[in-house]
């Protein structure tokens, strides 16, 4: 039996999502909590005629314990979204406060769940969402996750577009590093099979896949940043990690991750001296199996993409450390 919770379902991306996973044939059980609507989100999924059943939770009467009890997988996109001209650090402020207070009760009461975080800025709440597991005993780097799917997602299709390539889900792009603007590193020397980006179109294919996400926070004009796209990569991440866990093989997904606590991991921590990083996750029954280290024979235009990742990222990871152990 697979218990899966979403937490924000009544957003943006918690709907969508919420029904991607209540068509999921590997989803016996479908919580979802918010802070508001999520009576009549369950109630509306909860008409269709697929296996999982779906209940709604409030904060009221202790919701979110209820909601995330023994839960196998609980799928974060709780928070604010971004305005034009907000980039993702934005909105930390708010943002970092929620995911905290979600970890907090997911530690209590579902402390084997594979936890993938969605809210923004990735780069500080995954890190903060380790700290708080590791307060609380209960850290398993290889069940944390920060979702950069969307990067992946992006980089597919504006890749098969250069390229001439008709289905886009044929191609590997790996992107690695963080989840905002100069931390995305799109890695097109490794994707496969192999494609040629001319040399005049390499830097704005770069900028489009690290700064894609604006062009629909412009196109939404002040109602918010990527939902549909999200849900989709939401859910594909997360589908891929109930089949490996149900032993699937040869499941690779790119996440934001720990890297000291997962196979693999340390060699990466070594070259870029962070302690989270996004590279392609091998999963399997214990989550993230392996960290694939794809940090090597990077082009000279990689390697500098690479630096300037870096030095944003551990700025990113630090605030959510500090965060995360300020005094209440
Ligand atoms: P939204 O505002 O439409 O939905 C957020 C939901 O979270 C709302 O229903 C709200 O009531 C709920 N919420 C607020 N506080 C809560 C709490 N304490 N507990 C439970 N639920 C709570 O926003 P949207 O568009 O769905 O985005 C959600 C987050 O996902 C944002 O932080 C956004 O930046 C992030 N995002 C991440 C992406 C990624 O690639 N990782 C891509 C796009 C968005």
């Amino acid at each position: 039996m697979v218990k899966a919770v979403v937490a924000g379902a009544s957003g943006g991306i918690g709907q969508p999502l919420s029904l991607l996973l209540k068509l999921c044939p590997l989803v016996d059980e479908l919580a979802l909590y918010d802070v508001v609507n999520t009576p009549g989100v369950a109630a509306d999924l909860s008409h269709i005629s697929s296996n999982a059943k779906t209940t709604g939770y409030l904060p009221k009467d202790e919701g979110a314990k209820s909601a995330f009890k023994n839960a196998d997988i609980i799928i974060i996109p709780a928070g604010i979204p971004r305005k034009p001209g907000m980039t993702r650090d934005d909105l930390f402020n708010i943002n970092a406060g929620i995911v905290k207070g979600l970890i907090e009760v997911a530690a209590e009461v579902a402390p084997k769940a594979f936890i993938l975080v969605i809210s923004n800025p990735v780069n500080s709440t995954v890190p903060i969402s380790a700290e708080v597991l590791k307060a609380k005993g209960v850290f398993n780097p290889q069940r944390l996750f920060g979702v950069t799917t969307l990067d992946i997602v992006r980089a597919e299709t504006f890749v098969a577009e250069i390229a001439g390539k008709s289905n886009p889900q044929e191609l590997t792009v790996p992107v690695i590093g963080g989840h905002s603007g100069e931390t995305i590193v799109p890695l097109f020397s490794k994707v496969s099979p192999s494609v040629t980006i001319p040399d005049d179109k390499y830097d704005a294919l770069v900028n489009r896949v690290q700064f894609g996400g604006d062009e629909v926070v412009k196109a939404k004009d002040g109602l918010g940043s990527a939902t549909l796209s999200m849900a989709y990569a939401g859910y594909r991440f997360a589908e891929k990690l109930l089949k490996a866990a149900k032993g699937a093989k040869g499941l690779v997904e790119p996440s934001f991750i720990y890297l000291d606590g997962v196979p693999g991991g340390k060699e990466i921590k070594e070259k870029t001296g962070c302690d989270f990083f996004s590279v392609p996750v091998e999963l399997g029954p214990n989550g993230a199996e392996k960290a694939v280290n794809i940090l090597t024979d990077l082009t000279d235009k990689e390697k500098k993409l690479l630096d300037a990742c870096i030095t944003g990222l551990k700025g990113n990871i630090e605030k959510g450390i500090t965060f995360a152990n300020k005094p209440a």
